[in-house]
């Protein structure tokens, strides 16, 4: 008989990366994956808070710190509700990404990682080649910093391999974590 798992508790998974990296379409196949098992997900997508939550915030240090801040607490009270959390904003700085870490404690942070000439190569929503032209200004990775993590509980790089593999490798994290139980039969 099919044994689903059900989840123990919630808990943020962060994604951060370049714009183009592959953050959304990770968090997506995440969120399928963790569903199949029985877990209850909600994605908080950087584009997507844009448009609501974080509506009219631009794209300076401190727009940004706060669209995070936003997002944080979101995830914080969904995290403490038995919810898994999955954020997929660029999070460019260091600082506040530790600081959602401290505020939310289960927090799994995952590197998305692509170089900025392979976003630039796909530049999946043609941006980059506005941000090169200089007509965006504040770019991340253009003309904007992003600052890497140190030391992410997880790297994927999406340069070399494919969503599915990068996925079910997110998962095995997790269960290594202990967020997640090995389904027996999902
Ligand atoms: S964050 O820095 O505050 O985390 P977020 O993930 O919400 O960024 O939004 C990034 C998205 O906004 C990008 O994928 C891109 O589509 C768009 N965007 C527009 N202007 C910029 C900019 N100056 N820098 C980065 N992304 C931008």
């Amino acid at each position: 008989m099919a044994h689903v798992v059900t989840q123990a508790r919630g808990f943020t998974l962060w994604l951060t990366g370049l714009s183009g990296a592959g953050k959304s379409t990770l968090a997506t196949a995440v969120g399928h994956e963790l569903r199949r098992r029985g877990v209850r997900v909600e994605v908080l997508d950087g584009d997507e808070v844009r448009q609501n939550l974080s509506k009219g915030l631009g794209f300076t240090r401190e727009d940004r710190d706060t669209n995070i801040r936003r997002i944080g607490y979101v995830a914080k009270l969904l995290t403490r509700n038995g919810v898994v959390v999955i954020t997929a904003a660029i999070s460019p700085y260091r600082a506040v990404r530790d600081e959602v870490r401290r505020e939310i404690g289960a927090f799994v942070e995952v590197y998305v990682k692509a170089s900025l000439d392979e976003c630039v190569r796909r530049d999946t929503k043609g941006l980059y080649r506005r941000a090169l032209a200089g007509e965006i200004p504040q770019f991340t990775g253009v003309s904007d910093p992003y600052e890497e993590p140190l030391r992410p509980e997880l790297v994927i790089d999406t340069e070399r391999e494919v969503v599915g593999e990068s996925a079910a490798r997110v998962v095995d994290r997790l269960v290594e974590l202990g967020y997640v139980r090995e389904a027996a039969d999902a």
